[in-house]
């Protein structure tokens, strides 16, 4: 192997949920998560209609853009979605995920953030069965389990949804695709093992994160990854 040849990233990635940041400090905390081992930046946007809070738009994420070279992982909880694509792939995210009950016509979404340069990914709620997958696995970058209904940080993990990650893992390893199986809300080292084991290789966590403050940060990273207290 080539000495340039980069390293074979070590799954779990943890992806911390800024949600959970001091948002009269946000520049300063992503570089806090930076430095303490975070691999992404999760960035929970919410309209206020697809679900029941508001939080940041793309101005947001241009400002903290400059505060770190990790992947952006952007997470559209808005409805529509296809007329703020173009915004947040240009104000710095690396991966653009939406939901399929956003808008009619996910395939045409997903086609839309490739278009734009970005990876794209798919969500699903709760409820969302794993077949909806069916026709748009071969063409996503990401797909993003939601452990609890999408609109607040802090909410306990629905352990019913380790059965769909297993059925997703399974797809995507049919596929032969490089494909990211990430899991959202309630993860703490508990959760984070039951997810890898089930097939997850990111996590994104806001509550086990930031818990503790800034001195915590590292700890708080490196349990989440090897699921010791
Ligand atoms: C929920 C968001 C999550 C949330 C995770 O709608 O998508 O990213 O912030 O928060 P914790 O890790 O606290 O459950
Ligand atoms: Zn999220």
């Amino acid at each position: 192997m080539p000495a340039s040849m980069p390293a074979a990233p070590a799954y779990p990635l943890i992806a911390p949920s800024i949600l959970s940041a001091d948002f009269a400090r946000l520049g300063e905390e992503v570089r806090a998560i930076d430095a303490a081992g975070a691999d992404w930046v999760h960035v929970d946007v919410m309209d206020g209609h697809f679900v029941p809070n508001l939080t940041i738009g793309p101005a947001v994420v241009k400002a903290l853009r400059p505060h770190t070279a990790k992947v952006f992982d952007v997470h559209l909880m808005i409805s529509p979605v296809d007329p703020f694509l173009a915004d947040f792939a240009a104000a710095g995210a690396d991966i653009i995920t939406v939901h399929p009950e956003a808008g009619p016509h996910t395939h045409r979404t997903v086609q839309a953030i490739k278009g734009l340069g970005k990876l794209a990914g798919v969500s699903l709620n709760p409820a969302t069965p794993a077949k909806i997958l069916d026709y748009l696995i071969d063409e996503v970058d990401l797909v993003l389990v939601m452990s609890v209904n999408p609109g607040f940080g802090g909410q306990r993990f629905i352990s019913s949804q380790l059965r769909k990650i297993e059925a997703i893992r399974k797809m995507i390893d049919k596929t032969g695709r490089d494909i990211r199986l990430e899991v959202d809300g309630g993860i703490d080292v508990e959760t984070a093992r039951l997810c890898v084991t089930a097939g997850a290789d990111v996590l994104v966590a806001g509550t086990a994160t930031f818990k503790g403050g800034a001195a915590c940060y590292a700890a708080n990273i490196a349990a989440l990854k090897g699921g010791i207290a």
